[in-house]
């Protein structure tokens, strides 16, 4: 039993390195330290633009003038409206749901009410069309999806807020403040893109076999929940809070020792690309920590003990933090609850992957590798 390819040469566990996709979308430029988005510098859009401009700029393939960004912020705001069965669905999922998975489950549901045909094609305008709805309509759901689950009222969309202040009103229960506001836009603009992680791979995948952008999303969303994907930022607001109760600032370092020592992983540090350099989206958001510390009354020490693990992995493992260590400590700083952490990273990243579908769909070749085989030889059965 023999591929045609030698696999002692061409097997590479989880593809590190490989170049699997030509795309005119985004690349991690980890010798400049910069993460190019169509050409852009995803900080300096941060920095400069709202995120529905940079979601603009990937789905549509350009950055809008002020007419088309209003037109695109209507558009999110008129389409955000979910069908209603989609209200009955979220009543009836059982309380122990993660919201990531009634993300999967809510997306997948909404293909039924396309209309067969345009549900099936796969032409840019069909899925500029398809997933500028999904985006709209994921603040609403995934927002909504906690509040069920956890017995709070559902909250209808702000009838004047845009994307992402809607998404904050909606998550909050009230009216976000302007501090609030701006940080969690910029979350949103630096969660937008990234190149070719395991999500924007998986959706590329499933769309490969042009099965529809509801399918693809769908599968990315349950990639995206993996603790070594998405799922990071969770972890590190419960490891902050973890090693707070156990006596805080002076035991975080022995902490970050001792798990170290028994070689496990602190989550929001190390990334598969830029793994010995400092992720520019963490250097960003840490900026932003301070100005929000005062909101908790156990902030401040949050805050130092955030600067301690940070300063503890340097030293122990040479390793930087990635965008999911600020945001953790910022979502909780915010008073936005754990488990809607990855779920909002979701949201955010549903521009991107939306982007990657189109291309993928717009200039397809399947994806069918081939395998090392390790198993018995051949053998007749009896
Ligand atoms: C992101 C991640 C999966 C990339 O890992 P990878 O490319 O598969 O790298 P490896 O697992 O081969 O790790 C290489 C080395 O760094 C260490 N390492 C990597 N990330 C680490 C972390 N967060 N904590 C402790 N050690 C880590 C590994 O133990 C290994 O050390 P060794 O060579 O002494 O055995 C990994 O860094 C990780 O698990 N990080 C924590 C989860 C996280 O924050 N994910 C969000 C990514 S945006």
């Amino acid at each position: 039993m023999s591929n045609t390819t030698d696999p002692t040469k061409n097997y590479i566990p989880g593809l590190e390195g490989v170049i699997a996709v030509k795309t005119e979308i985004s690349i991690l430029d980890v010798e400049k330290g910069k993460i190019i988005i169509r050409g852009y510098d995803l900080i300096e859009l941060a920095q400069k633009k709202h995120y529905t401009e940079v979601a603009h700029l990937l789905i549509k393939g350009h950055l809008p003038n002020q007419e088309e960004h209003e037109q695109f912020v209507n558009d999110l705001q008129n389409k955000g409206k979910v069908p209603s069965p989609v209200n009955e669905l979220m009543r009836l999922l059982p309380r122990n749901t993660h919201v990531m998975d009634a993300q999967r489950t809510i997306v997948s549901f909404l293909a039924g009410f396309e209309d067969p045909e345009f549900l099936k094609d796969t032409s840019p305008e069909a899925n500029i069309e398809k997933g500028t709805k999904i985006l709209a309509r994921l603040p609403y759901i995934t927002a909504n999806a906690y509040r069920e689950l956890n017995g709070l009222p559902i909250i209808d969309s702000h009838p004047t807020y845009s994307f992402s202040d809607n998404f904050l009103y909606m998550i909050l229960g009230k009216e976000p403040d302007e501090v609030s506001r701006e940080v969690f836009d910029k979350t949103l603009t630096c969660y937008v893109e990234h190149e070719m992680p395991n999500s924007t791979f998986t959706a590329r995948v499933i769309a490969s076999t042009l099965s529809d952008i509801y399918g693809a999303i769908t599968g990315a969303i349950a990639s995206l929940k993996g603790p070594l994907h998405g799922g990071a930022n969770e972890a590190v607001a419960y490891m902050l809070l973890e090693i707070l109760e156990k006596g805080g600032a002076s035991v975080a370092k022995d902490y970050v020792k001792e798990k170290l020592a028994r070689k496990e992983r602190i989550m929001g540090f190390g990334h598969r690309v830029y793994m010995r350099k400092y992720d520019p989206r963490a250097a960003l958001l840490k900026d932003y920590i301070p100005q929000l510390i005062d909101r908790h009354p156990q902030g401040k020490e949050l805050y130092e003990i955030y600067q301690i693990v940070e300063e503890t992995m340097k030293e122990e493992k040479g390793l930087y933090p990635n965008v999911d260590y600020p945001v953790g400590l910022i979502y909780y700083l915010l008073g936005i609850p754990i488990p809607l952490f990855t779920p909002i990273f979701l949201v955010a990243r549903t521009a991107g992957l939306v982007a990657h579908v189109t291309e993928q769909h717009a200039n397809n070749r399947l994806f069918r590798p081939r395998v090392w085989y390790v198993g018995p030889e051949y053998r007749p059965l009896d």
